[in-house]
């Protein structure tokens, strides 16, 4: 169990690939997103999965690349949605080109997503695609609910778990199961992966909601305080209305129900809430609370103990990341 070793195959086989087609204005975002960088975590748990189960992740890399493109391909919508100006510290695809190239090179990373999938047989295509597209419609409903919420005042943290398993966590099993499906797994070892992926998302997206306010601006990567500047109902802010006292709920409600013009001034003073209500405290006890049920899915698996090993120092090193 080698993560670099995944991480760095996983480059190699995307470096083969040729996204440099033409029309140059479709096929020049597809290669610069896919270039950036990222940290590549949906992809590599794809390897993992299929090295526990079969001992071989090559045979993984086609549907490895395929969840990478697919996850690229939500971010350059999603920054699009999210009226983001940067992505892993460069500027996102709209920004660089314009929102309609943002559409159609989006349009087309999805098809060319699901073209990787044609490298297996039919059994395991089929397999692989009907997870996939179950995925995709999932990740489609959590990006709605993300959005019908920006403008709700009725939240709740049920509600915001439902919409961010949808929008995360439903791709991070997802790319595990899949890993398991190309290594041919029995389907109830599988499932427990998936729950393993599932447990692991929530934590995964709660962090990259507590970094989108207090992660470090040189290394994020992202514009620090995006979801307070878009109205996010994030795990931070529901929290704030539970405990807060009248005068800091008052003021929350009004900043992300109010167009404020000093945008610098509504991420400060909204941090500050969240501060002062020791919502970082909160925050940080969730993603454990999750990280851990995610552990009890390792221990039903039937598999080396290396192998849980890697799985549990994996969730443990999404928990303690700052990008
Ligand atoms: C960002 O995903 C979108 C979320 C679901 C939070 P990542 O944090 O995995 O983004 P990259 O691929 O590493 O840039
Ligand atoms: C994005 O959630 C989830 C998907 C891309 C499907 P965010 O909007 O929080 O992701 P970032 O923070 O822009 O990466
Ligand atoms: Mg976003
Ligand atoms: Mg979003
Ligand atoms: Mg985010």
């Amino acid at each position: 169990m080698d993560l670099l070793k995944y991480h760095s195959d996983f480059l190699a086989y995307l470096a083969e690939q040729d996204f440099k087609r033409e029309p140059k204005n479709l096929y020049e975002p597809v290669d610069y997103i896919l270039q950036l960088g990222g940290k590549r975590i949906r992809p590599i748990l794809t390897l993992i999965a299929a090295d526990i189960f079969s001992g071989n992740f090559k045979k993984a890399l086609p549907a490895a690349l395929a969840v990478e493109v697919f996850h690229n391909f939500t971010l350059v919508h999603d920054d699009i949605m999210d009226d983001a100006p940067l992505r892993r510290g460069k500027q996102t695809v709209h920004e660089k080109w314009d929102i309609n190239t943002g559409i159609l090179s989006g349009d087309a990373m999805l098809i060319l997503a699901y073209q990787y999938f044609e490298n297996y047989e039919p059994t395991i295509f089929r397999r692989l695609a009907q997870l996939f597209s179950k995925t995709a419609l999932e990740v489609c409903d959590g990006q709605q609910l993300d959005v019908d919420f920006e403008t709700r005042n009725d939240v709740t943290i049920e509600e915001y778990i439902k919409m961010i398993t949808l929008k995360t966590s439903v791709l991070v099993g997802a790319a595990l199961k899949m890993g398991a499906i190309v290594a041919e797994a029995d389907e109830e070892q599988a499932q427990h992966l998936y729950d393993y992926g599932m447990n692991l998302g929530i934590a995964f997206q709660l962090q990259d909601d507590y970094l989108d306010t207090f992660g470090d601006p040189e290394t994020f990567g992202k514009q620090v305080g995006g979801d307070i500047i878009e109205n996010k109902k994030t795990y931070l802010y529901l929290k704030s209305l539970e405990v807060a006292n009248d005068s800091d709920k008052e003021d929350l409600i009004s900043f992300y129900n109010n167009e404020e013009k000093n945008i610098e001034k509504k991420v400060s003073q909204v941090s500050a809430i969240f501060e002062r209500n020791n919502i970082p405290d909160f925050t940080k006890q969730l993603i454990e609370s999750y990280t851990n049920k995610s552990f009890e899915y390792i221990d039903k698996l039937s598999i080396s103990d290396e192998a849980k090993e890697a799985l549990r120092n994996f969730g443990l090193n999404l928990m303690n990341r700052n990008v």
